[in-house]
Formats: C-alpha cells, sequence, structure tokens
C-alpha cells in the first residue's frame, strides 16, 4: 500500500470534490491548476460520496485512456459531479450504446460509425455547411443578434440532422430535451425521461427511414444490415448527444475570444490555414469537457505512485491535462501559431472523438463565415453558462454595424 493511500485514515469528507467553478469565462475551474501543482494524481470525493481518483498530468491522463485496466462502462463509474446526470453519458443501458463499452463489444460498433465519418467525406460537407451558416447569420434583421441562439446552437444540430437524415422539426424536439437532459439542475428523473424522449423520437426517425429510403447515415446503417433498430437508434443518439452541446459551445467560446480580441482576429482572417491552426489552439485552450471524463478501475493498478483497486473511478481532466506547462510551454498564453494538434480535447485512446474530423470542419467553417462578416459586428453583452458539463456560453450579443446602443 502507497504512502496516499495509508493518509486516508483521515475522514472522507475532508477530501476534495472536483474543483468547480470559474472567475471568468476563460479561466479554468476555480483550484484545479492548484491540484495540478500539487502533484499528477490525487484522491476525490464524488457527488456519491464514493472515494475516487482525479488525474492532472497530461503523459499520466493518456496512459490512463489506454489502459485496458480502465473501463468505460457507465454501471461501474461514479460521477465526480453529479449523480443522475455521470459525465454527460447515457443514464441507460441499451443495445449500441458503444460510448459506454470497452474492447472488443466497443471495437465493433466504433468501426462502423467512423467509416462513416471519414475525413474526406467530411470535407465534402464544407459547402453545405458554409452556406447553412451564411443563411443563419444573415437571417435576422434586428440591430442586435445573439450568436449562441441564431447560430452556434443551430449550425452543429442541422449538420447533424442532416448528417443522420432526421427531419429538421424533429431537431427542435431533440434539442430542447437535449438541454435537459444535460443540465446539472435536472432531477433523475427528467434526466431519464428525456433520454427516453430523444431516444423514442430518433427510433421513430429509424421506422422512418426503413419506410421511405430518405438518404443519410441512418439510411446506410440500415442498409447495412449487421446493426437491430435498437443499435441504430443507439447509434444515432450518441452521434446526435454528444456533437451537439460541444460544438455549440466551442463556436461560441470563438466567437467571444476574437471579439475581444480584434487583433487575433486581423491576424487569421482571409487564411485558412491560419483559421484551422487558431481553431485548435481554441481546443486546446477552451478545454470545454470542463470536468472530464472517466473510467471505472476493473483490476487493481500501480499508476503514478498510487494504488488504484478495482472499482474505484478515476477522473481524467482534460482541462488540467491541456494546461500541463511540462508538454504545453506557456500554456496560459492562447497562442494562435501553436500548430500543436497533441491536446485532449478530444480525448485519447480507443474513444478519442469519432467524429472530432467533422467537428473541426463544423467549427472552421463557423469560425471563416464569422471573420467575413467581422467587421460588421460589436459585443454587446455575453452569459457565461453556470456550472455545466460542457463549459461555454448561454448568449452572446452583438450589434450589427450602424445600430447605435439604446
Ligand atoms: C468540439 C467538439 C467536440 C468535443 C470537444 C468532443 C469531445 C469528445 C471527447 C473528450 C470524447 C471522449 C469521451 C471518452 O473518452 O469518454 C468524445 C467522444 C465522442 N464524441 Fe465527441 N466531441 C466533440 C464533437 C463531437 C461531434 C460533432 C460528435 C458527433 C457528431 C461527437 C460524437 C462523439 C462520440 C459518439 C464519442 C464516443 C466515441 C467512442 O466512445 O468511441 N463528438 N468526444
Amino acid at each position: 500500500m502507497t504512502e496516499l493511500s495509508e493518509g486516508l485514515a483521515e475522514s472522507a469528507d475532508a477530501l476534495p470534490t472536483i474543483p468547480r467553478g470559474r472567475t471568468s469565462v476563460f479561466a479554468l475551474p476555480t483550484g484545479l491548476m492548484d491540484m495540478a501543482a500539487a502533484g499528477p494524481i490525487h484522491r476525490l470525493r464524488y457527488a456519491d460520496g464514493h472515494i475516487g481518483w482525479i488525474v492532472t498530468d497530461f503523459d499520466l491522463c493518456r496512459k490512463v485512456l489506454t489502459m485496458p485496466e480502465f473501463s468505460s462502462r457507465p454501471d461501474l463509474r461514479h460521477s465526480a459531479i453529479h449523480e443522475a446526470i455521470g459525465d454527460g453519458q447515457p443514464p441507460e443501458e441499451r443495445p449500441g450504446m458503444f460510448v459506454g463499452m470497452d474492447p472488443p463489444e466497443h471495437t465493433h460498433y466504433r468501426r462502423i460509425v467512423a467509416a462513416a465519418l471519414r475525413l474526406g467525406e467530411m470535407r465534402q460537407l464544407q459547402a453545405s455547411i458554409t452556406e447553412r451558416a451564411r443563411t443563419l447569420f444573415d437571417a435576422g434583421a434586428g440591430e442586435r443578434i445573439d450568436l449562441v441562439s441564431e447560430v452556434a446552437s443551430p449550425l452543429p444540430a442541422l449538420v447533424i440532422t442532416e448528417l443522420l437524415g432526421v427531419e429538421e422539426a424533429v431537431s427542435h424536439t431533440l434539442a430542447d430535451c437535449l438541454e435537459r437532459m444535460l443540465s446539472l439542475d435536472s432531477t433523475a428523473d427528467e434526466v431519464r425521461r428525456m433520454f427516453n424522449t430523444i431516444f423514442d423520437e430518433l427510433g421513430a426517425v429509424v421506422t422512418r427511414r426503413r419506410q421511405d429510403g430518405a438518404p443519410g447515415f441512418i439510411k446506410n446503417m440500415i442498409d447495412d444490415g449487421r446493426l437491430s433498430h435498437d443499435e441504430i437508434t443507439s447509434i444515432a443518439f450518441q452521434l446526435y448527444t454528444a456533437g451537439h452541446e460541444t460544438t455549440t459551445n466551442m463556436i461560441a467560446l470563438s466567437y467571444l475570444y476574437l471579439l475581444e480580441n480584434p487583433e487575433t482576429a486581423a491576424a487569421i482572417s482571409g487564411s485558412d490555414t491560419a483559421v484551422a491552426d487558431a481553431m485548435e489552439e481554441f481546443l486546446r485552450f477552451f478545454s470545454i469537457i470542463q470536468y472530464g471524463i472517466s473510467r471505472a478501475a476493473v483490476q487493481e493498478v500501480e499508476l503514478g505512485g498510487v494504488t488504484i483497486r478495482p472499482g474505484e473511478t478515476i477522473t481524467i481532466s482534460l482541462p488540467a491535462a491541456n494546461f500541463d506547462s511540462r508538454r504545453f510551454p506557456d500554456p496560459y498564453r492562447l497562442d494562435v501559431t501553436r500548430r500543436d494538434r497533441g491536446h485532449l480535447a478530444f480525448g485519447f485512446g480507443v474513444h478519442q472523438c469519432v467524429a472530432q474530423q467533422l467537428a473541426r470542419v463544423e467549427i472552421t467553417v463557423a469560425l471563416r463565415v464569422f471573420l467575413e462578416r467581422y467587421s460588421g459586428f460589436t459585443l454587446d453583452s455575453y452569459e457565461m453558462k453556470s456550472d455545466t458539463i460542457v463549459h461555454g456560453l448561454t448568449r452572446l450579443l452583438v450589434r450589427r454595424a450602424g445600430t447605435r446602443q439604446a
């Protein structure tokens, strides 16, 4: 037994909970980096009283995410932040929920999904995403526009529903339910209800696609023939739920940063490469999966000088890893010329974001279309999300050129 484990004679109540809350929108969760400075791995008290771990060191985070001794199964993991929501993953088991599976079951589904989301195909989407983004920007005629509700939120929802082959009308119901499912204010019952509603809506879509053969990823999965109705519904569910909040908030925070830093906007405008480099640094710097992801130990592991026992949950702090100064020199400086894609914003290992190329295409397109219009906007006000699984903004109001403050 290690020194750290022996020290646990102290009462569990004295152990830290996950650092939460921020002093400002571009600051990290308060206390997180003090924790990281004190060592690479720490004991952590979870929302239900479970005593687990948190790892804050870049190399150790990557290591945990590649070790078969750690499982993604939601029934084995405790949540550091909310008993009902976990770290944002589905609360119920259904066939095909590969996000919460381990290899080899995970590998089977992951291959089918990854094949459909190849970079080449994602690039072909650029033109249609650009068109959609321009339409969203130019739709409103008012003097002020909320870039969250008018652009950053609808864009990824429209893209993923189109990709899946879900009718646009259904996407509004889904968006509503998803927001409530991911809210830390929701009760366990409400989370479950919203989960089931999204699932039922998507199940009905799968039935309709079977009947009408309308194109999209759902139809492709039906044609593939290897997946059951429920498995196809689950995969559609996971693509929809994992991709919306994340991309929306990356876009919203990037817009805010550029509005507050016109010299950066000027430096990257007009160059696709510079915009792509900036986006990569935004992914690291915003680290929107702010409380990290988690795994459960399925056997005893020696890690970073401590012993982790079977059944213990470990949180992998993606923000702490992305600000580890041994990996990213001068980590608190947002440097759009850093050109480092080694951050952990998309995770690492077998569960690393399966749609990261789609996310990259969406964010770069959203940035390019915004920069085309940049000189026509001034920042009015914004509201930071308070303490949500995915960090971001609830509102980002800009004023159009030629309109005066009331
Ligand atoms: C900037 C936007 C995004 C961020 C920061 C992000 C982040 C992540 C992270 C950290 C993971 C790893 C989870 C884990 O290891 O437990 C992940 C997995 C995943 N993401 Fe993303 N994601 C983004 C966009 C998307 C989009 C657009 C989609 C779908 C259209 C998507 C679908 C998924 C799925 C299905 C998984 C599970 C993969 C697996 O378990 O094999 N994500 N994402």
